[in-house]
Protein backbone atom coordinates (compact mmCIF):
# COMPACT_ATOMS: atom_id res chain seq x y z
CA UNK A 1 0.00 0.00 0.00
CA UNK A 2 2.91 2.28 0.59
CA UNK A 3 4.89 4.07 -2.09
CA UNK A 4 8.63 3.89 -1.73
CA UNK A 5 9.96 7.67 -0.77
CA UNK A 6 11.64 7.99 -4.72
CA UNK A 7 7.92 7.14 -6.04
CA UNK A 8 6.43 9.46 -3.49
CA UNK A 9 8.92 12.08 -4.82
CA UNK A 10 8.06 10.73 -8.67
CA UNK A 11 4.12 11.02 -8.59
CA UNK A 12 4.88 14.58 -6.43
CA UNK A 13 7.42 16.51 -9.19
CA UNK A 14 4.85 14.89 -11.80
CA UNK A 15 1.47 16.83 -10.23
CA UNK A 16 4.04 20.04 -9.68
CA UNK A 17 5.05 19.98 -13.39
CA UNK A 18 1.54 19.91 -14.34
CA UNK A 19 0.05 22.57 -11.44
CA UNK A 20 2.80 24.46 -12.97
CA UNK A 21 0.79 24.43 -16.41
CA UNK A 22 -2.01 24.78 -15.56
CA UNK A 23 -2.19 27.99 -13.19
CA UNK A 24 -5.25 29.37 -11.98
CA UNK A 25 -6.86 26.62 -13.09
CA UNK A 26 -7.80 23.22 -10.72
CA UNK A 27 -7.67 19.90 -12.39
CA UNK A 28 -9.76 16.77 -11.38
CA UNK A 29 -8.94 13.04 -11.91
CA UNK A 30 -11.59 10.26 -11.70
CA UNK A 31 -10.19 7.08 -10.57
CA UNK A 32 -11.11 3.87 -12.72
CA UNK A 33 -14.15 2.42 -10.95
CA UNK A 34 -15.02 -1.10 -9.88
CA UNK A 35 -16.11 -2.83 -13.17
CA UNK A 36 -18.23 -5.61 -12.92
CA UNK A 37 -17.55 -8.55 -14.88
CA UNK A 38 -21.38 -10.51 -14.43
CA UNK A 39 -23.67 -10.17 -11.94
CA UNK A 40 -21.74 -9.18 -8.85
CA UNK A 41 -18.15 -10.70 -9.66
CA UNK A 42 -15.78 -8.23 -10.24
CA UNK A 43 -12.89 -7.35 -13.24
CA UNK A 44 -9.57 -7.49 -11.86
CA UNK A 45 -8.70 -3.58 -10.91
CA UNK A 46 -7.05 -1.38 -13.43
CA UNK A 47 -6.46 2.05 -12.50
CA UNK A 48 -6.83 4.77 -14.73
CA UNK A 49 -4.03 5.72 -16.51
CA UNK A 50 -3.81 9.24 -16.21
CA UNK A 51 -4.76 9.36 -12.57
CA UNK A 52 -2.34 7.03 -11.31
CA UNK A 53 0.18 8.61 -13.46
CA UNK A 54 -0.53 11.83 -10.79
CA UNK A 55 -1.14 9.46 -8.10
CA UNK A 56 0.19 6.18 -7.99
CA UNK A 57 -3.13 5.60 -5.62
CA UNK A 58 -4.35 2.12 -6.75
CA UNK A 59 -7.84 2.20 -5.61
CA UNK A 60 -11.17 2.45 -7.39
CA UNK A 61 -14.21 5.24 -6.77
CA UNK A 62 -11.60 7.99 -6.00
CA UNK A 63 -10.92 11.46 -6.52
CA UNK A 64 -7.84 13.78 -7.17
CA UNK A 65 -7.83 17.46 -7.30
CA UNK A 66 -5.37 19.65 -7.93
CA UNK A 67 -5.77 23.25 -6.87
CA UNK A 68 -2.60 25.49 -7.58
CA UNK A 69 -3.62 28.75 -6.49
CA UNK A 70 -5.12 27.21 -3.19
CA UNK A 71 -2.90 28.19 0.16
CA UNK A 72 -2.71 24.96 1.84
CA UNK A 73 -3.99 22.02 -0.15
CA UNK A 74 -2.95 21.94 -3.67
CA UNK A 75 -3.22 18.15 -3.69
CA UNK A 76 -6.48 16.03 -2.41
CA UNK A 77 -7.84 13.26 -2.28
CA UNK A 78 -11.04 11.68 -2.29
CA UNK A 79 -11.09 8.10 -0.90
CA UNK A 80 -13.10 5.44 -0.57
CA UNK A 81 -13.24 5.33 3.52
CA UNK A 82 -11.89 2.77 6.24
CA UNK A 83 -14.41 0.02 6.44
CA UNK A 84 -13.06 -2.81 7.85
CA UNK A 85 -16.44 -5.10 6.98
CA UNK A 86 -15.89 -4.21 3.31
CA UNK A 87 -12.45 -4.75 3.40
CA UNK A 88 -12.58 -8.03 4.68
CA UNK A 89 -14.13 -8.44 1.15
CA UNK A 90 -12.34 -6.56 -1.19
CA UNK A 91 -8.94 -5.40 -0.02
CA UNK A 92 -7.42 -3.08 2.36
CA UNK A 93 -8.24 0.42 1.94
CA UNK A 94 -5.63 3.38 2.35
CA UNK A 95 -8.54 5.71 4.20
CA UNK A 96 -8.71 9.31 4.28
CA UNK A 97 -5.96 9.23 6.85
CA UNK A 98 -3.39 7.01 4.45
CA UNK A 99 -4.51 8.97 1.55
CA UNK A 100 -2.14 11.96 3.71
CA UNK A 101 0.25 9.68 5.47
CA UNK A 102 1.03 7.60 2.54
CA UNK A 103 0.13 9.28 -1.22
CA UNK A 104 1.16 12.69 -0.31
CA UNK A 105 -2.29 14.53 -0.08
CA UNK A 106 -2.21 18.19 1.48
CA UNK A 107 -5.95 17.36 2.43
CA UNK A 108 -7.85 14.08 2.36
CA UNK A 109 -11.57 13.41 2.17
CA UNK A 110 -14.03 10.17 1.90
CA UNK A 111 -15.05 10.13 -1.34
CA UNK A 112 -19.19 10.42 -0.05
CA UNK A 113 -17.72 14.09 0.90
CA UNK A 114 -16.87 14.81 -2.99
CA UNK A 115 -20.20 17.84 -3.35
CA UNK A 116 -19.37 19.60 0.30
CA UNK A 117 -15.71 20.10 -0.45
CA UNK A 118 -15.44 19.97 -3.67
CA UNK A 119 -16.46 23.93 -3.90
CA UNK A 120 -13.30 25.29 -2.03
CA UNK A 121 -11.20 24.29 -4.56
CA UNK A 122 -13.06 26.00 -7.46
CA UNK A 123 -14.20 28.92 -6.24
CA UNK A 124 -11.09 30.68 -6.55
CA UNK A 125 -9.83 28.52 -10.20
CA UNK A 126 -10.37 30.48 -13.87
CA UNK A 127 -10.98 27.17 -15.33
CA UNK A 128 -11.52 22.81 -14.47
CA UNK A 129 -9.91 20.82 -15.91
CA UNK A 130 -12.03 17.80 -16.30
CA UNK A 131 -11.70 14.96 -19.10
CA UNK A 132 -15.42 14.18 -19.47
CA UNK A 133 -15.58 10.20 -19.54
CA UNK A 134 -17.91 7.30 -19.38
CA UNK A 135 -19.32 8.03 -15.85
CA UNK A 136 -21.62 10.00 -16.89
CA UNK A 137 -22.74 10.42 -13.56
CA UNK A 138 -19.50 11.79 -12.52
CA UNK A 139 -19.50 14.25 -15.53
CA UNK A 140 -23.06 15.33 -14.19
CA UNK A 141 -21.25 15.80 -10.92
CA UNK A 142 -18.78 18.53 -12.56
CA UNK A 143 -21.15 19.92 -14.63
CA UNK A 144 -23.36 21.13 -11.61
CA UNK A 145 -20.73 22.18 -9.67
CA UNK A 146 -19.08 24.21 -12.88
CA UNK A 147 -23.05 25.69 -13.05
CA UNK A 148 -22.96 26.74 -9.90
CA UNK A 149 -19.90 28.97 -10.10
CA UNK A 150 -21.01 30.17 -13.38
CA UNK A 151 -24.74 31.68 -11.77
CA UNK A 152 -22.71 33.34 -9.09
CA UNK A 153 -20.11 34.43 -11.67
CA UNK A 154 -22.37 38.09 -11.85
CA UNK A 155 -21.88 38.59 -7.84
CA UNK A 156 -18.43 37.49 -7.93
CA UNK A 157 -16.56 38.03 -11.22
CA UNK A 158 -14.56 35.52 -10.44
CA UNK A 159 -14.90 31.60 -11.02
CA UNK A 160 -14.15 28.74 -13.26
CA UNK A 161 -15.73 30.45 -16.75
CA UNK A 162 -14.52 27.09 -19.10
CA UNK A 163 -14.06 23.21 -18.28
CA UNK A 164 -10.77 22.06 -20.60
CA UNK A 165 -9.75 18.74 -21.23
CA UNK A 166 -6.39 17.97 -19.11
CA UNK A 167 -5.32 15.57 -22.11
CA UNK A 168 -3.40 18.17 -24.10
CA UNK A 169 -1.02 18.98 -21.12
CA UNK A 170 -1.23 15.79 -19.25
CA UNK A 171 -0.31 13.72 -22.18
CA UNK A 172 2.56 15.85 -23.67
CA UNK A 173 4.03 14.82 -20.24
CA UNK A 174 3.15 10.89 -19.98
CA UNK A 175 4.70 10.86 -23.97
CA UNK A 176 8.20 11.37 -22.94
CA UNK A 177 9.47 9.29 -20.25
CA UNK A 178 11.59 9.60 -16.74
CA UNK A 179 13.79 7.53 -15.51
CA UNK A 180 11.66 5.56 -13.08
CA UNK A 181 8.89 4.97 -16.04
CA UNK A 182 11.86 3.50 -18.33
CA UNK A 183 12.75 1.36 -15.36
CA UNK A 184 9.28 -0.23 -15.29
CA UNK A 185 9.01 -0.39 -19.05
CA UNK A 186 12.62 -2.25 -19.01
CA UNK A 187 11.27 -4.74 -16.55
CA UNK A 188 7.90 -5.41 -18.47
CA UNK A 189 10.24 -5.78 -21.53
CA UNK A 190 12.62 -8.01 -20.11
CA UNK A 191 9.71 -10.39 -19.03
CA UNK A 192 8.22 -10.31 -22.13
CA UNK A 193 11.54 -10.87 -23.82
CA UNK A 194 12.00 -14.40 -21.84
CA UNK A 195 8.25 -15.19 -22.87
CA UNK A 196 9.12 -14.96 -26.24
CA UNK A 197 12.11 -16.68 -26.63
CA UNK A 198 10.76 -19.29 -24.38
CA UNK A 199 7.66 -19.48 -27.01
CA UNK A 200 9.90 -20.22 -29.71
CA UNK A 201 11.24 -23.20 -27.93
CA UNK A 202 8.42 -24.41 -27.19
CA UNK A 203 6.31 -24.55 -30.36
CA UNK A 204 6.10 -27.29 -32.94
CA UNK A 205 3.60 -28.84 -34.99
CA UNK A 206 0.46 -30.72 -33.24
CA UNK A 207 1.12 -27.85 -30.10
CA UNK A 208 -1.52 -25.81 -29.96
CA UNK A 209 -1.90 -21.79 -30.14
CA UNK A 210 -3.09 -21.89 -26.59
CA UNK A 211 -0.74 -24.11 -24.96
CA UNK A 212 2.00 -21.48 -26.56
CA UNK A 213 -0.06 -18.63 -24.80
CA UNK A 214 -0.15 -20.28 -21.60
CA UNK A 215 3.40 -21.01 -21.22
CA UNK A 216 4.01 -16.99 -22.25
CA UNK A 217 1.57 -15.96 -19.93
CA UNK A 218 3.08 -18.38 -16.99
CA UNK A 219 5.86 -16.48 -17.38
CA UNK A 220 4.05 -12.73 -17.15
CA UNK A 221 3.27 -13.61 -13.82
CA UNK A 222 5.94 -16.06 -12.78
CA UNK A 223 8.33 -12.76 -12.78
CA UNK A 224 5.94 -10.69 -10.86
CA UNK A 225 4.09 -9.01 -13.47
CA UNK A 226 0.59 -8.10 -13.86
CA UNK A 227 -0.89 -10.34 -16.29
CA UNK A 228 -0.41 -9.99 -20.66
CA UNK A 229 -0.88 -5.83 -21.41
CA UNK A 230 -3.23 -6.60 -23.86
CA UNK A 231 -5.03 -10.59 -25.47
CA UNK A 232 -2.11 -12.58 -26.57
CA UNK A 233 -2.35 -13.27 -30.13
CA UNK A 234 -0.57 -16.70 -31.10
CA UNK A 235 -1.80 -17.19 -34.25
CA UNK A 236 -0.82 -19.86 -36.54
CA UNK A 237 -1.15 -20.44 -40.08
CA UNK A 238 -3.31 -18.17 -41.74
CA UNK A 239 -4.79 -16.78 -38.36
CA UNK A 240 -1.77 -14.90 -38.55
CA UNK A 241 -3.72 -12.53 -40.73
CA UNK A 242 -6.69 -11.52 -38.48
CA UNK A 243 -4.51 -8.80 -36.37
CA UNK A 244 -6.65 -9.28 -33.31
CA UNK A 245 -6.73 -13.24 -33.84
CA UNK A 246 -7.15 -14.02 -29.86
CA UNK A 247 -9.05 -17.49 -30.25
CA UNK A 248 -5.58 -19.04 -30.21
CA UNK A 249 -7.16 -22.38 -29.97
CA UNK A 250 -5.57 -24.17 -33.33
CA UNK A 251 -3.21 -26.81 -33.60
CA UNK A 252 0.33 -25.91 -35.36
CA UNK A 253 0.67 -27.79 -38.63
CA UNK A 254 4.16 -28.42 -40.48
CA UNK A 255 5.51 -25.78 -42.65
CA UNK A 256 3.04 -22.92 -40.42
CA UNK A 257 4.35 -19.60 -39.43
CA UNK A 258 3.59 -18.76 -36.07
CA UNK A 259 2.76 -14.99 -35.26
CA UNK A 260 3.27 -14.37 -31.66
CA UNK A 261 2.11 -10.80 -30.68
CA UNK A 262 2.52 -10.63 -26.74
CA UNK A 263 3.78 -8.20 -23.93
CA UNK A 264 3.68 -8.30 -20.55
CA UNK A 265 2.59 -5.56 -17.94
CA UNK A 266 4.52 -4.70 -14.87
CA UNK A 267 3.28 -2.03 -12.51
CA UNK A 268 1.01 -1.00 -15.26
CA UNK A 269 4.27 -0.37 -17.67
CA UNK A 270 3.55 -2.59 -20.80
CA UNK A 271 5.80 -4.32 -23.63
CA UNK A 272 4.18 -4.83 -26.78
CA UNK A 273 6.50 -7.79 -28.85
CA UNK A 274 5.72 -9.50 -32.44
CA UNK A 275 7.73 -11.99 -33.81
CA UNK A 276 6.48 -14.48 -36.90
CA UNK A 277 8.58 -17.65 -37.26
CA UNK A 278 8.69 -21.02 -38.87
CA UNK A 279 6.97 -23.70 -36.75
CA UNK A 280 9.03 -26.43 -38.00
CA UNK A 281 12.41 -24.14 -38.53
CA UNK A 282 12.54 -23.58 -42.08
CA UNK A 283 10.37 -21.03 -43.79
CA UNK A 284 9.51 -21.89 -47.50
CA UNK A 285 10.22 -19.60 -50.38
CA UNK A 286 6.90 -17.42 -50.49
CA UNK A 287 7.11 -16.96 -46.67
CA UNK A 288 10.51 -16.17 -46.38
CA UNK A 289 10.07 -13.62 -49.43
CA UNK A 290 7.49 -11.75 -47.71
CA UNK A 291 9.51 -11.97 -44.11
CA UNK A 292 12.09 -10.53 -45.78
CA UNK A 293 10.25 -7.50 -47.19
CA UNK A 294 9.11 -6.98 -43.80
CA UNK A 295 12.14 -7.27 -42.00
CA UNK A 296 13.46 -4.70 -44.39
CA UNK A 297 10.90 -2.63 -43.66
CA UNK A 298 11.26 -2.55 -39.88
CA UNK A 299 15.34 -1.81 -40.37
CA UNK A 300 14.86 0.74 -42.40
CA UNK A 301 11.73 2.47 -40.33
CA UNK A 302 14.55 1.93 -37.31
CA UNK A 303 16.79 3.70 -39.15
CA UNK A 304 14.39 7.12 -38.92
CA UNK A 305 14.46 6.98 -34.89
CA UNK A 306 16.15 10.15 -34.08
CA UNK A 307 15.56 13.17 -32.51
CA UNK A 308 14.00 16.03 -34.66
CA UNK A 309 12.66 13.77 -37.18
CA UNK A 310 9.03 13.49 -37.51
CA UNK A 311 6.82 10.95 -36.36
CA UNK A 312 5.16 9.83 -40.19
CA UNK A 313 8.41 9.16 -41.69
CA UNK A 314 8.63 5.92 -39.74
CA UNK A 315 5.37 4.72 -41.11
CA UNK A 316 6.09 5.99 -44.44
CA UNK A 317 9.71 4.18 -44.56
CA UNK A 318 7.53 1.18 -44.06
CA UNK A 319 5.10 1.62 -46.60
CA UNK A 320 7.45 2.56 -49.20
CA UNK A 321 9.70 -0.61 -48.39
CA UNK A 322 6.70 -2.88 -48.77
CA UNK A 323 4.85 -1.67 -51.42
CA UNK A 324 8.76 -2.53 -53.53
CA UNK A 325 8.99 -5.43 -51.82
CA UNK A 326 5.25 -6.53 -52.74
CA UNK A 327 6.12 -4.88 -56.66
CA UNK A 328 9.23 -6.99 -56.86
CA UNK A 329 7.12 -10.01 -56.11
CA UNK A 330 4.57 -9.29 -58.67
CA UNK A 331 1.49 -8.24 -55.79
CA UNK A 332 1.30 -5.03 -56.58
CA UNK A 333 1.69 -3.30 -59.73
CA UNK A 334 2.02 0.15 -61.70
CA UNK A 335 3.72 3.32 -60.66
CA UNK A 336 5.13 3.28 -56.95
CA UNK A 337 3.97 6.49 -55.96
CA UNK A 338 0.58 6.03 -57.18
CA UNK A 339 0.31 2.80 -55.22
CA UNK A 340 1.75 4.99 -51.61
CA UNK A 341 -0.47 7.68 -52.55
CA UNK A 342 -3.91 6.09 -53.73
CA UNK A 343 -3.33 3.42 -50.49
CA UNK A 344 -3.52 0.06 -53.03
CA UNK A 345 -1.03 -1.26 -50.87
CA UNK A 346 -3.81 -1.63 -48.25
CA UNK A 347 -5.11 -4.88 -48.79
CA UNK A 348 -1.78 -6.19 -47.80
CA UNK A 349 -0.76 -3.77 -44.81
CA UNK A 350 -3.60 -1.90 -43.24
CA UNK A 351 -2.45 -0.52 -39.93
CA UNK A 352 0.31 2.27 -38.50
CA UNK A 353 3.58 1.46 -38.30
CA UNK A 354 3.80 2.16 -34.55
CA UNK A 355 2.22 3.95 -31.47
CA UNK A 356 3.15 5.57 -28.01
CA UNK A 357 4.41 2.80 -25.92
CA UNK A 358 3.35 3.16 -21.51
CA UNK A 359 1.06 3.16 -18.89
CA UNK A 360 -1.26 2.05 -21.61
CA UNK A 361 0.18 -0.10 -24.60
CA UNK A 362 -1.53 2.95 -27.08
CA UNK A 363 -0.02 5.19 -24.55
CA UNK A 364 -0.61 8.46 -24.15
CA UNK A 365 0.16 11.68 -26.87
CA UNK A 366 -0.59 13.22 -30.20
CA UNK A 367 1.08 12.35 -33.42
CA UNK A 368 0.36 14.76 -35.57
CA UNK A 369 -0.42 19.04 -34.56
CA UNK A 370 -2.75 20.20 -37.68
CA UNK A 371 -0.56 20.42 -40.64
CA UNK A 372 3.07 19.43 -38.28
CA UNK A 373 4.18 15.65 -37.83
CA UNK A 374 5.08 15.04 -34.30
CA UNK A 375 8.92 15.07 -33.65
CA UNK A 376 10.66 12.49 -32.05
CA UNK A 377 12.05 13.69 -28.89
CA UNK A 378 14.49 11.83 -26.47
CA UNK A 379 12.26 9.89 -23.82
CA UNK A 380 9.63 8.91 -26.31
CA UNK A 381 8.71 5.18 -26.80
CA UNK A 382 7.54 3.61 -29.52
CA UNK A 383 6.54 0.67 -31.42
CA UNK A 384 7.71 0.09 -34.39
CA UNK A 385 5.74 -2.78 -36.27
CA UNK A 386 5.20 -3.28 -40.33
CA UNK A 387 3.29 -6.40 -41.23
CA UNK A 388 1.88 -8.23 -44.84
CA UNK A 389 -1.28 -10.04 -44.51
CA UNK A 390 -2.44 -11.75 -47.60
CA UNK A 391 -5.41 -14.41 -46.17
CA UNK A 392 -8.12 -16.02 -47.64
CA UNK A 393 -10.10 -12.54 -48.14
CA UNK A 394 -7.44 -10.43 -49.17
CA UNK A 395 -8.47 -8.91 -52.21
CA UNK A 396 -6.83 -6.62 -54.64
CA UNK A 397 -7.36 -2.95 -55.50
CA UNK A 398 -9.36 -2.43 -58.67
CA UNK A 399 -6.65 -2.90 -61.37
CA UNK A 400 -4.15 -4.78 -59.23
CA UNK A 401 -2.91 -7.99 -59.88
CA UNK A 402 -4.83 -11.15 -58.70
CA UNK A 403 -2.90 -12.99 -55.93
CA UNK A 404 -1.61 -16.68 -56.55
CA UNK A 405 -2.94 -19.03 -54.14
CA UNK A 406 0.61 -19.98 -53.13
CA UNK A 407 1.07 -16.34 -51.59
CA UNK A 408 -2.50 -17.28 -49.76
CA UNK A 409 -2.42 -17.70 -45.63
CA UNK A 410 1.24 -15.53 -45.17
CA UNK A 411 1.11 -13.37 -42.35
CA UNK A 412 4.07 -11.41 -40.61
CA UNK A 413 4.54 -8.92 -38.31
CA UNK A 414 7.49 -7.85 -36.53
CA UNK A 415 7.59 -5.61 -33.50
CA UNK A 416 9.70 -4.32 -31.60
CA UNK A 417 9.84 -1.52 -28.57
CA UNK A 418 12.12 1.83 -29.42
CA UNK A 419 13.34 4.27 -26.88
CA UNK A 420 14.47 7.56 -28.83
CA UNK A 421 17.53 8.87 -27.26
CA UNK A 422 19.61 11.77 -27.27
CA UNK A 423 22.20 9.90 -29.98
CA UNK A 424 19.17 7.81 -32.19
CA UNK A 425 17.31 5.38 -30.58
CA UNK A 426 17.55 2.19 -28.31
CA UNK A 427 15.90 -0.81 -29.48
CA UNK A 428 14.52 -2.30 -26.01
CA UNK A 429 13.16 -5.39 -27.44
CA UNK A 430 16.56 -6.85 -29.27
CA UNK A 431 16.46 -9.35 -26.95
CA UNK A 432 14.41 -11.45 -29.62
CA UNK A 433 16.29 -12.84 -32.20
CA UNK A 434 14.53 -11.69 -35.66
N1 LIG B 1 -0.67 -5.74 -29.61
C1 LIG B 1 -1.24 -4.49 -29.83
C2 LIG B 1 -0.45 -3.71 -30.79
O1 LIG B 1 0.51 -4.20 -31.32
O2 LIG B 1 -0.72 -2.57 -31.02
MN1 LIG C 1 1.67 -5.81 -30.50
MN1 LIG D 1 1.84 -2.51 -30.92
Amino acid sequence: MQQTEYMQAEYRQRREKLMAKIGGGTAIFRSSPVAVMHNDVEYAFRQDSDFFYLTGFNEPEAVAVLAPHHEEHKFVLFVQPKDPEKEIWNGYRAGVEGAKEYYGADEAYSITELDEHLPKYLEKADRIYYHFGRDRAFNDTIIKHWQHFMRIYPKRGIGPIAIEDPGPILHAMRMIKSPAELELIRKAIAISVEAHNHAREFAKPGRYEYEIQAEIEHIFRLRGGDGPAYPSIVASGPNACILHYIQNNRQLQEGDLLLIDAGCSYGYYNGDITRTFAVSGKMSGEQKAIYEIVLEAQKQALACIQPGNPWNQIHETAVSVIVEGLMELGLLAGNKEEIIKEEKYKPFYMHRTGHWLGLDVHDAGVYQHGEQAQLLQPGQVTTVEPGIYIGPYTKPVEGQPEISDRWRGIGVRIEDDVLVTPEGHEVLTAGVPK
